[in-house]
């Protein structure tokens, strides 16, 4: 089914402008090696070579599951906010299946939507232009029924559900990677909540992917970006920054999902205090120059 939906999508037109704007301005040995990758290559190498569907959440889902494994975790969770028709929340469960897979770290997915779609915009902050009441409404039973075990979806508004989901976390099974994709600054801020819980359920750094920052109406004054300012205001030890780097690591730089993708840096976690950050090993920098 998820294979249909995949062609479905590569045939699209907003596929086609993908392909050629993002794709084939790309150099051809890359396009070519792809090729390759995509016939032969494990699921870390098509990650890794952007032939994901959406590649927005298997780069983030296998990064915190790497990061897991660094710390000695079993088990994370991850979470999609803004499920509309599922889409994107059955494609989360299939990145946490493949990454399960390639990983061995257990991943729990979770999904939170009204269910009868968009709420009422407060202001221009909101981006009205883009976005009003009751756009992406849900078939809450059609999406139930295609949702495979690892997955949970949390109806209500997420002012709602999310204090009652944060009392769940816990250390063993910490939250990992959020997507934002709400729309509206008023939806984001509340959102951003998720962050607001004991530093233990969170890995230390986790991806943080921000849909709705590309419009050409966005700024940081309204919609997610500013949401994600006023959050780093308020909470002097949780920060949401850009993800380091994220263009030149990557084999494609033009892909649009990087400058949507940025990391929340926990740093009253555990792993980032001085008393509980110590490594077993010191580190040593070897100088063949040294006589
Ligand atoms: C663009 S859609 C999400 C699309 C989905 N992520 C995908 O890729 O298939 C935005 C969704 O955010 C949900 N949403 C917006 N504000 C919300 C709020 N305050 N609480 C819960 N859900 C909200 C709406 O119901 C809508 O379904």
């Amino acid at each position: 089914m998820l294979n249909s939906y995949a062609l479905r999508r590569a045939l699209s037109d907003k596929k086609y402008k993908k392909i050629f704007v993002e794709r084939l301005t790309e150099p051809l040995h890359l396009n070519l090696i792809s090729a390759g990758v995509a016939l032969f290559g494990s699921y870390r190498a098509k990650v890794a070579f952007d032939l994901m569907v959406r590649q927005q959440y298997a780069f983030p889902v296998l990064f915190a599951a790497d990061e897991a494994k660094k710390l000695g975790l079993k088990r994370i969770q991850v979470l999609e906010f803004g499920v509309a028709t599922g889409a994107g929340l059955l494609n989360l469960c299939d990145c946490a299946a493949r990454t399960e897979a390639e990983t061995g770290i257990a991943i729990e997915v979770v999904g939170f939507d009204t269910g009868s779609g968009m709420p009422p915009a407060i202001d221009y902050r909101d981006m009205p232009e883009y976005f009003q009441e009751g756009d992406y409404p849900m078939d809450f039973e059609a999406l139930r029924r295609s949702l495979p075990g690892r997955c949970r979806l949390l109806i209500g508004d997420v002012a709602e559900t999310i204090p009652a989901y944060l009392a769940s976390v816990t250390a063993e099974a910490p939250v990992g990677f959020i997507s934002v994709d709400v729309d509206y600054y008023s939806s984001a801020v509340n959102t951003l909540k998720v962050l607001d819980g004991r530093p233990e359920q969170y890995l230390p750094l986790l991806p943080v992917y921000l849909d709705d920052v590309g419009m050409d109406g966005a700024n940081p004054w309204n919609g997610e970006l500013l949401a994600a300012a006023e959050f780093n205001a308020r909470q002097p030890m949780r920060k949401i920054a850009p993800f380091n780097l994220l263009r030149s690591k990557r084999v494609f730089k033009n892909a649009q999902w990087i400058d949507r993708m940025f990391t929340a840096h926990i740093h009253d976690h555990p792993a980032r205090t001085p008393a509980t950050a110590k490594r077993a090993q010191q580190a040593y920098i070897p100088n063949e120059y040294l006589r």
